[in-house]
């Protein structure tokens, strides 16, 4: 079965691999994207080579997004994906991410078009995720002793959860009223940290990209937050593993719909800053100066890992590939577009 699908934010990170992914498995692929993302004009590039066709349109353009054509699917990537604090990104984050998605869900109204919906860890509450930890310089680095902080899909969302948090939050729950009253269907996956080949890492987002090129680069580094240790652990999840689940939940669309699903790269995919350090080191052979800032940001938090109990239970899916195969991955890509990337990264 061939379904015809719109990816919005579809020249970013996930959402280029992913169109180019499900174009490869014979679905009739566009785009919807602004551009606005440094980095996203040369996904484009990358699409125009397999023939999917960008719609170059903010997402809050309503009136055109509604004569775009109809689609099977929409898969909602594109937001600004950033736990920023600075007061005046806020209003443009609300815009973007809870906004955007009310004309995805008017379109899909209109259509009758099924939502498949990337939300974030991001949902969870803050306070809740320190708790784990009683102190945070003891978060462990012994990979089985993190089994009992993993987070599933019942954990607290109370506030704070971070501007990011609450715009994404915010649309989830929107995505449940439009539902309720004009019979479309949904699929949520609140994403962890996805890494691999085509993402434009920055301090905000993108941190194991940003890692691995400084290190080629031989550029500082810093570690932020929980005293300039590096002691915070996060789950890594590659974007071919990600690929790989969404296409699985569009083909079982009819089984499966109206779910929310944590996807992540899991416990043996968690690491923190002071293991990304290492292996950086390892495969670039580069020993960089790691500045210590030590304050935390409100916003940050010391560790997560995805508990991915529920989307195996459904879909018989885990992610296949391990940290270090990311690792060279990413390092592959930053070299054979070395030149290229230099204008991307900083
Ligand atoms: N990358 C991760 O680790 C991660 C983790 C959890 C969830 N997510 C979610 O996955 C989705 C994709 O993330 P990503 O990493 O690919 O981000 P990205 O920044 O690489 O891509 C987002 C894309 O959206 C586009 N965009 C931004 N504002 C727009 C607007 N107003 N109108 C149209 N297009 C606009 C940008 O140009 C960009 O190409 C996001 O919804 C994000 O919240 C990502």
């Amino acid at each position: 079965m061939t379904y015809k699908i719109l990816i919005t934010g579809g020249c970013g990170f996930i959402g280029s691999n992913l169109a180019i992914f499900l174009k490869k498995k014979k679905f009739q692929i566009n785009t919807l994207d602004n551009l606005s993302r440094k980095g996203s004009k040369l996904n484009l590039k990358r699409l125009q080579k397999f023939n999917i066709k960008n719609f170059k349109l903010n997402i809050n353009n309503k009136e055109k997004l509604l004569k775009l054509p109809k689609y099977d699917f929409i898969i909602d990537c594109s937001a600004l994906v950033e736990v920023s604090t600075e007061l005046n990104n806020i209003d443009k984050v609300l815009r973007t991410n809870f906004l955007g998605t009310n004309s995805i869900l008017l379109k899909c109204v209109k259509d009758q078009s099924n939502i498949i919906f990337f939300s974030t860890s991001r949902v969870y509450s803050i306070s809740k995720i320190n708790s784990l930890i009683d102190n945070k310089k003891l978060i462990t680095k012994k990979i089985h002793k993190r089994k009992k902080l993993q987070v599933n899909e019942k954990f607290p969302k109370s506030s704070p959860i971070s501007f990011y948090g609450l715009s994404k939050k915010s649309s989830e729950q929107l995505i449940k009223e439009y539902v309720n009253c004009f019979n479309i269907k949904y699929l949520i996956n609140r994403f962890g940290v996805v890494a691999g080949p085509w993402q434009f890492g920055k301090v905000e987002q993108g941190f194991f990209s940003l890692w691995i090129w400084r290190h080629l680069n031989k550029k500082r580094l810093n570690f932020i937050g929980y005293g300039g240790n590096g002691y915070q652990v996060r789950d890594i999840l590659h974007i071919d593993d990600l690929c790989e689940i969404v296409f699985m939940q569009v083909k079982k669309f009819k089984l499966v719909n109206n779910n929310t699903f944590n996807i992540g790269g899991g416990l043996k995919n968690s690491i923190d800053l002071r293991d990304l350090t290492y292996i950086s080191r390892k495969i670039t052979n580069a020993n960089i100066k790691i500045n210590k800032i030590k304050k935390t940001d409100n916003s940050d938090i010391p560790i997560y890992i995805s508990s991915n109990k529920k989307i195996k239970k459904f879909y018989n899916w885990e992610p296949k590939k391990n940290i270090l195969e990311i690792a060279k991955d990413i390092l592959n890509w930053q070299k054979n577009n070395f030149k290229i990337l230099k204008k991307y990264f900083n």
